[in-house]
């Protein structure tokens, strides 16, 4: 019985560290390490390499340091029938619903306008709509959608969300597939994508979506907010939208391709917001905390939580 940590473009050290302090004496080895690959029960990854799964005969179930699985499930190797467990965490959700409540309220006290404004030192009175005009509409309404959705109420937005299938919310208008998505969308300001990435959901984020979202509420134009996947969208879309007036302004934390390459149009948009991919981010202290009650609780004989349905894609 061993843990096995495959940790590609993270800190697999401070990872390991945090892991076996929590698991009491459960062994944990790294790749460096040596160790027979038929004791490893459990694998904890994140972005793992073409070789990660070779001779792991005996596994219980996979972790995934991300709470988003999109790059796992298109592993080549990954093991059928194996379960897969992600990471689903309150300081997760924290960091990105104060990245999507921060530009929410950004464009709802029309920033893009106001930063031209200075720039051209012009004292211009336009006043913001009351929060309770404006229509912001979450796609997604998993773990991450439902958090930024509590936490946008309190603030006096009018929410709406977008799902697979149909929920409930309390205050919150809902709308579930591609049937009313139409519907969804032409009743949204700002939309908020915290969608996970499937063959359904690439390329969401384009010009005909942008041209159904509401008109005439935001000075400027409907907004787009994107910290999920950058697959979502597709840039040369935002750029002609934010170009023509189609979109009035664009957040985006994720990218096609990342980082943004150097000669990206969308760098030089004045109303194209970047940040490069750090609107949340797994903590080792508080993600050991969740694994290795994860790994503890299943030795024990209990089911694990918070499954990837394969076949669903997230
Ligand atoms: P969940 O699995 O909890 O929720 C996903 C939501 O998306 C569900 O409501 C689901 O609908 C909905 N959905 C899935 N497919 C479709 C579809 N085709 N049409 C409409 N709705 C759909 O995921 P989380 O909320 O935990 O995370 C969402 C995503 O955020 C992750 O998959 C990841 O890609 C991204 N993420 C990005 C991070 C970053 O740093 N960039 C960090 C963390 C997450 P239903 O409820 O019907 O199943
Ligand atoms: C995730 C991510 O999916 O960090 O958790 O992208």
């Amino acid at each position: 019985m061993t843990l096995l940590l495959h940790i590609s473009d993270g800190d697999e050290n401070r990872w390991a560290e945090c892991l076996s302090e929590k698991l009491n004496g459960y062994p944990v080895v790294q790749r460096g390490d040596e160790y027979d690959p038929n004791d490893i029960r459990y694998i904890f990854v994140w972005k793992p390499e073409k070789n990660a799964f070779e001779g792991l005969d005996n596994l219980n179930a996979v972790l995934s340091l991300g709470a988003g699985v999109d790059a796992l499930l298109g592993h080549p190797h990954l093991p059928k029938d194996v379960p897969i467990v992600r990471f689903v965490d309150d300081e997760l959700s924290q960091r990105m619903s104060d990245y999507v409540v921060a530009h929410v309220t950004m464009h709802h006290r029309l920033y893009t306008r106001y930063r031209a404004e200075q720039l051209a030192h012009n004292w211009t009175q336009l006043y913001p709509p009351p929060a309770w005009n404006i229509n912001v509409g979450v796609m997604g309404l998993g773990v991450l959608g439902r958090d930024a959705i509590s936490r946008l109420l309190p603030l006096g937005f009018n929410l709406f969300g977008w799902s697979r299938s149909a929920h409930k919310i309390e205050d919150v208008e809902t709308f579930s597939g591609d049937a009313q998505l139409d519907s969804f969308l032409s009743q949204t300001d700002i939309l908020v994508d915290l969608l996970p990435l499937t063959p359904e959901t690439t390329g969401i984020l384009n010009y005909k979506n942008f041209s159904r979202l509401r008109r005439g509420v935001l000075d400027g134009g409907p907004v787009i907010i994107n910290p999920a996947r950058g697959k979502h969208q597709i840039e040369s879309d935002i750029a002609k939208a934010l170009g023509d007036g189609t979109l009035g302004a664009a957040s985006l934390d994720v990218f096609e391709v990342e980082p943004l390459p150097k000669e990206s149009p969308l760098w030089d948009i004045k109303n194209c917001y970047i940040t490069p991919h750090i609107a949340a981010v797994s903590n080792p202290e508080t993600g050991a905390s969740y694994f290795s009650k994860v790994l503890l609780d299943h030795e024990s004989g209990k089911p694990l939580i918070n499954m990837v349905d394969v076949a669903r894609g997230y």
